[in-house]
């Protein structure tokens, strides 16, 4: 497949008119609306991203390559041109150049000074008072997963508006815990997309052996699971940084170069999460896991590194801006990210390293993210490149997670293992930081059955 993460939405809008429609009259028109809808948000990006530019003093931006293979300007798939940027940081050297030898220093010096960097230059700067969130529970339903009784809660949280009325926010939550259980239980989140009303799965190919979802997985082991919708409280293009949670703070003016992006909103959406799930019994607050895939799966890394009540991390193809190493010239570049289709993800300032300055240029790196993770467990997934594609750069991934070992073992955890990449379906699970290329596309779906095996050491 061409660009899979790339197009992934557009292909699933595109499949579900496709699928859903009985009625092709209606379907042409509501797709027509639809891209009419998706012209005027591309326009209104453009319009945000041109006003930060201003706000930046920059004039230009290298254009970043394209994620067809078959494209004049194709991204590099050529490992041995991908180590072009020579400065990455090292995790465990203090500003001053000191050497860090013990965790206090980690904790109280080192640490601080590379979330400032990431808040500053990267994913921007949660502001200090953000409206309260009040949960309330829309209904419970008691209903069967495959053949597991289960009791399904909806969630709404509502945030409060009432400093600037004209943006409401709802926060949009669905959590299911084994029914017939007494004691609290573990409960995996995952970002979930939502699809358009109609919207189907293609049908699995005649004969295909019937595969348990992630979701009868999960409540096989005892866990519950929780699916968050980021989109229900920060949209995902630039057009809507004015709108939603960063619109409300702002109280509908555009963002300061180092306002929080939208990864970072939709991370503060999972913290709210935790803040209910706190307080309801079903759940064992202290046992919370993150899941994520694309750019999900960047804002379940972001999630994780920012609140320490996630305790463990499953980050699925989660590419650049997530755990990949920014610096590697292989598969999606910051300059792809830093333009009107991918910035709003990110702080204004990181726009700055696809002109003037450079990737080489960037104070931290995707392996600091990691970092920030520990000495919490965290699985690193991707698929095989074969059927994903290369955007993504397992190997890129590989290497976030092999950096970020040395911060590990400062912390007493383990670390990779090895620094070779394993070959496909080959899962380095023994660590604390764990990594698993499997064999299909752009989903997590072949790494649950791993994913859930490494989880269980943390949560006999
Ligand atoms: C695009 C984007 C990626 C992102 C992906 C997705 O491919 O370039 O950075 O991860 O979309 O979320 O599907």
């Amino acid at each position: 497949m061409k660009k899979v993460a790339g197009f992934f939405l557009f292909q699933c809008m595109t499949l579900c008119t496709l699928h859903a429609q009985n009625n092709v009259a209606d379907s042409l028109k509501r797709d027509s609306i639809w891209r009419a809808n998706m012209k005027a948000i591309q326009q209104e990006s453009q319009a945000d991203h041109k006003k930060m530019l201003e706000l930046l003093h920059i004039d230009s931006l290298r254009p970043g390559p394209s994620g067809d293979p078959e494209a004049p300007n194709a991204a590099n798939v050529d490992e041995s041109k991908a180590t072009t940027y020579t400065s990455l940081p090292d995790p465990l050297v203090l500003k001053n150049g000191e050497k860090v030898t013990d965790a206090k220093t980690w904790w109280e010096k080192r640490r601080p000074e590379i979330v400032e960097d990431f808040d500053r230059e990267v994913y921007g700067r949660v502001p200090q008072e953000v409206p309260k969130v009040t949960w309330e529970v829309k209904s419970v339903t008691s209903e069967a997963v495959g053949d597991i009784p289960v009791v399904t809660k909806k969630l709404v949280g509502h945030v409060d508006n009432s400093a600037y009325p004209s943006i409401n926010v709802d926060i949009d939550l669905t959590l299911t815990t084994p029914a017939n259980v007494t004691t609290p239980v573990p409960v995996i989140v995952e970002f979930g997309f939502i699809f358009p009303p109609g919207f189907r799965m293609p049908a699995s190919p005649p004969g295909a052996p019937k595969e348990l979802s992630w979701q009868q997985q999960v409540l096989a082991k005892g866990y519950g699971y929780a699916i968050l919708i980021p989109t229900s409280f920060q949209a995902d293009n630039g057009a809507g940084l004015t709108k939603g949670i960063i619109g409300l703070v702002n109280k509908g003016q555009s963002r300061k170069p180092d306002d929080w992006g939208t990864l970072r909103a939709w991370a503060w959406g999972a913290s709210r999460a935790i803040d209910y799930f706190e307080t309801d019994k079903a759940v064992d607050a202290k046992r919370i896991a993150i899941e994520g895939l694309s750019r999900y799966g960047k804002a379940a890394i972001v999630a994780m590194a920012y609140e320490p009540r996630i305790a463990i991390g499953f980050i699925g193809s989660s590419g650049a801006g997530g755990a990949k190493i920014l610096r590697r010239t292989f598969g999606e570049q910051v300059e792809n990210l830093a333009s009107s289709a991918e910035y709003h993800w990110f702080a204004g300032n990181f726009i700055k390293y696809a002109g003037p300055l450079t990737p080489n240029d960037l104070p931290v790196d995707a392996h600091e993210l990691v970092a920030l993770c520990a000495p919490r467990p965290i699985f690193i997934s991707v698929g095989s490149p074969k059927v994903e594609g290369n955007w993504i750069d397992g190997k890129g991934l590989f290497l976030g997670g092999l950096y970020a070992g040395p911060v590990y073992k400062l912390l007493g955890k383990k670390d990779l293992g090895t620094d070779t990449m394993p070959p496909i379906e080959t899962g380095l699970t023994d660590g604390d930081i764990a990594f698993r290329q499997h064999a299909g596309g752009h989903t997590t779906g072949p790494n649950w059955p791993t994913f859930l095996s490494f989880a269980e050491r943390y949560w006999k």
